[in-house]
């Protein structure tokens, strides 16, 4: 059973109206979740996003043997069981890149951590090189054994200096973690500074870590023994990401639209993009309001690591940007499979030129209209969402399941509450041709 949405698109007109509460961050709740594995007792996590990602976060670690209850929404506690196994399950890590996060976290604990190559969004090769290299450096072996890597480190791990040849997030978090249990200083430089990644540092400091530096490009690790999350909550900061999609889409349809329960020090980037647009934005502490302007100007989007203009709003941005009057171009400088929506988008009546897999050229204003459309990844789902309301005419998605239920939780009844006519639809699995005929 796949699921789809239906969505009647208000042919450009400013109809979006109200509040919507920003939810906590999925690319820090998964994190946090794994980073139960450093602590020796309970730990408990509340504003977790009721969310596919962060549900499968926990059955990774209850398939390891680990207790999970749910006291309340978003309020989750863990604990490990003594007989705490070291094989992420495959069929559960294939589905989720962040996945890939527990490996530092087990391998310092136990000695021990096997994965299969995660999946996740097809946005580009997502290679495991500095994995691999860091693991080594921090004196593991590493081999492959029946498709699925095997990572050793009988004497526990060895502090190291790691100079990221990329600024991944998930390796920065994934060694900083590790460093946490390993013996000595572990350096890390040229580190991710995405404030997902301070946030997760800071809860873990509170309980008995050793973490400097973290949301600067070095951050430096003293290892020590296991944390306590004894006394202590985890809070999930909000999403600026969800927060962001949810501005850019008050920027092309509302009347007046309130984001509440966000952090606009974490939107910088895209509101300064927005506003260099024409999109008149107001900012309060934990709220931003935005109305949709007349006109869009159309402006350059040059996606960086943060704090610089945000991938995971580049395609949400591109549809904006199919409304501003004049050219724009896109250059995403981080995945190179990442544009791949543009073709759907041109099927809607958008005007996009790939000038190469990195960059685009987008040409407004072109009426969009709803078309039906297969959702290719998390954010690109989402992306369709906002085109699918700005068009005229009906528009259906499918796979929401596995993309866009990834990372927004109960995403229709929220754009439903703000004036948008969307549904969800439970559609049987196409039957093959085969199977009709017997
Ligand atoms: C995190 O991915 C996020 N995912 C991404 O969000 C986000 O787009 C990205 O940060 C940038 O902000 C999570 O936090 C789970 P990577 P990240 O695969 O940085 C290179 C979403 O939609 N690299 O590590 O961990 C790689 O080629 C997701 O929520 C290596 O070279 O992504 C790329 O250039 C999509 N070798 C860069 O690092 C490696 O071993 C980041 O890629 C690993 C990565």
């Amino acid at each position: 059973m796949s699921n789809t949405f239906v969505i009647n698109g208000f042919g450009g007109q400013r109809k979006l109206h109200g509040v919507v509460k920003v939810t906590g961050a999925k690319n820090a709740a998964l994190k946090a979740i794994a980073a139960a594995v450093l602590f020796r007792d309970t730990v408990t996590f509340t504003n977790i996003p009721e969310i596919n990602d962060t549900l499968r976060m926990f059955d990774l670690l209850k398939d390891m043997g680990a207790e999970v209850s749910k006291t309340k929404h978003g309020t989750y506690a863990v604990s490990l069981h003594p007989d705490f196994a070291t094989e992420l399950s495959p069929g559960i890590a294939r589905r989720m890149r962040a996945s890939i996060v527990l490996t530092g976290p087990v391998l310092a604990r136990y000695g021990k951590v096997s994965f299969p190559h995660p999946g996740g969004c097809v946005i580009g090769a997502r290679p495991l090189d500095l994995f691999v290299d860091g693991f080594e450096k921090m004196g593991a072996r590493v081999y492959i054994k029946d498709g699925s890597y095997i990572v050793e480190a009988k004497g526990g791990l060895n502090g190291a200096k790691f100079f990221l040849k990329n600024q991944s997030v998930t390796v920065t978090e994934t060694f900083m973690m590790a460093g946490v249990l390993a013996r000595g200083i572990t350096t890390i430089k040229n580190a991710a500074m995405e404030p997902e990644i301070a946030h997760l540092a800071g809860f873990l400091n509170e309980c008995g870590a050793n973490i400097s530096g973290a949301g600067t490009p070095t951050i430096t690790i003293k290892g020590g023994k296991l944390l306590t999350g004894k006394g202590r909550v985890y809070k999930t900061m909000p999403d600026r990401i969800e927060a962001g999609s949810f501005l850019i889409l008050g920027a092309l349809a509302a009347r007046e639209l309130h984001i509440t329960n966000c952090e606009p020090a974490h939107l910088e980037s895209p509101i300064e993009a927005l506003r260099s647009a024409g999109i008149p934005i107001e900012v309060k502490k934990t709220e931003i309001i935005v109305r949709a302007p007349s006109k869009i100007m159309p402006i350059d989007i040059k996606t960086h690591e943060y704090p610089g203009f945000p991938t995971d709003l580049q395609a949400p941005m591109t549809v904006l940007l199919t409304q501003a009057d004049g050219e724009s171009t896109v250059f995403e400088t981080i995945f190179e499979g990442r544009l791949n929506y543009a073709e759907s988008l041109s099927s809607m009546g958008a005007s996009i030129t790939m000038m190469d897999p990195h960059r685009a050229l987008v040409r407004g204003k072109t009426e969009l209209r709803g078309r039906k459309l297969e959702s290719p990844d998390l954010r690109a789902g989402l992306a369709f969402v906002i085109a699918a309301i700005v068009a005229k005419g009906e528009s259906v998605i499918h796979n929401v399941d596995t993309t866009i239920d990834r990372g927004y939780e109960d995403i229709e009844n929220r754009l439903r509450a703000i004036g948008v006519g969307i549904e969800r639809v439970k559609v049987l699995p196409e039957v093959s041709s085969m199977e009709q005929t017997t």
